[in-house]
């Protein structure tokens, strides 16, 4: 078994247990949701004990690798070539509200790129995997990237950060202008799952700003597998950290980026 197949599926142990315990906290956080200091930013009991099963499983097999997890920020050894981005829930306010669309979702970096990914959701029970040269696969079956190839037949997803009222650098008018010249603009409210939606063909293209890297890490790897395109806004490398993404099935990837750049200057990189 290779490297990255160890990795995988480590991850998905991680990944299936922490869906467990998801499972089993929801509807039952109310006295447990508090904000982060940003309205509308909240974390609930189920994001913090979600995290620590994650937490148990890759530490244990992991010792010598670092950690950049939501609640808990950076961890382990910093010098380590391996990074694991993790976001214990994706899709808090959902969760918080009951609404069925969040995830679990565990990313490996190496040297710092995305190489391995899984992403759960399991209300749905649908486990989304990934590795550099593995495939992608739904399910452990493989999935592939839509074939649309126009801006105007296509269905995107985005997401709004959560600084959204306090920047003028938010995404209201690419919302606005992308809902006009699509057939649609989703906003699911779990960044990793817009991306896993991205690799099965469910959505054609994704981007949105004031991304962390544990919100993408998983899905960037996914997308890739899956024959898509993951980029800065211009088209250009996507640098992890720099809190914008666009990931499409390649096909209206330059359509995409050119409309971006055009909407809004403050979206030009
Ligand atoms: C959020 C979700 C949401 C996205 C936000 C993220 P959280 O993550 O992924 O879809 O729009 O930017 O912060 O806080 O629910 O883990
Ligand atoms: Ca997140
Ligand atoms: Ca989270
Ligand atoms: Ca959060």
């Amino acid at each position: 078994m290779t490297n990255l197949q160890i990795f995988l599926d480590i991850a998905t142990e991680a990944a299936l247990s922490a869906g467990v315990v998801l499972q089993d906290y929801l509807g039952k956080v109310e006295d447990a949701i508090t904000e982060k200091g940003r309205p509308g930013d909240l974390v609930t009991a189920a994001d913090k004990a979600s995290e620590k099963v994650i937490l148990e499983i890759i530490n244990r097999h992991f010792p010598q690798h670092s950690i950049l997890a939501e609640e808990s920020g950076k961890l382990g050894n910093q010098t380590s070539e391996y990074l694991w981005a993790i976001d214990p829930l994706d899709g808090t306010t959902n969760y918080a509200h009951q609404y069925p669309c969040f995830a679990v979702s565990i990313g490996l970096l190496i040297q710092g790129v995305p190489k391995v990914g899984v992403i759960y959701d399991p209300f749905h029970n649908e486990l989304f995997r990934a590795a550099a040269g593995l495939g992608a696969t739904r399910n452990r079956r493989p999935i592939k990237v839509s074939q649309t190839s126009e801006l105007s037949k296509s269905l995107l997803v985005t997401g709004f950060a959560y600084d959204r009222w306090e920047t003028k650098d938010n995404n209201y008018a690419e919302f606005c202008h992308l809902t006009h010249l699509t057939q649609g603009v989703r906003r699911g409210g779990s960044a990793s799952l817009d991306l896993a939606y991205v690799a099965c063909g469910r959505v054609d293209g994704y981007w949105e700003r004031g991304i962390a890297p544990w919100d993408i890490a998983a899905g960037i790897i996914l997308v890739q597998e899956a024959g898509g395109q993951v980029t800065a806004y211009n088209g250009g490398d996507l640098q992890i950290d720099s809190g914008r993404i666009l990931a499409t099935n390649g096909y209206i990837h330059n359509s995409l980026s050119q409309k971006l750049m055009q909407i809004s200057p403050l979206s030009a990189w």
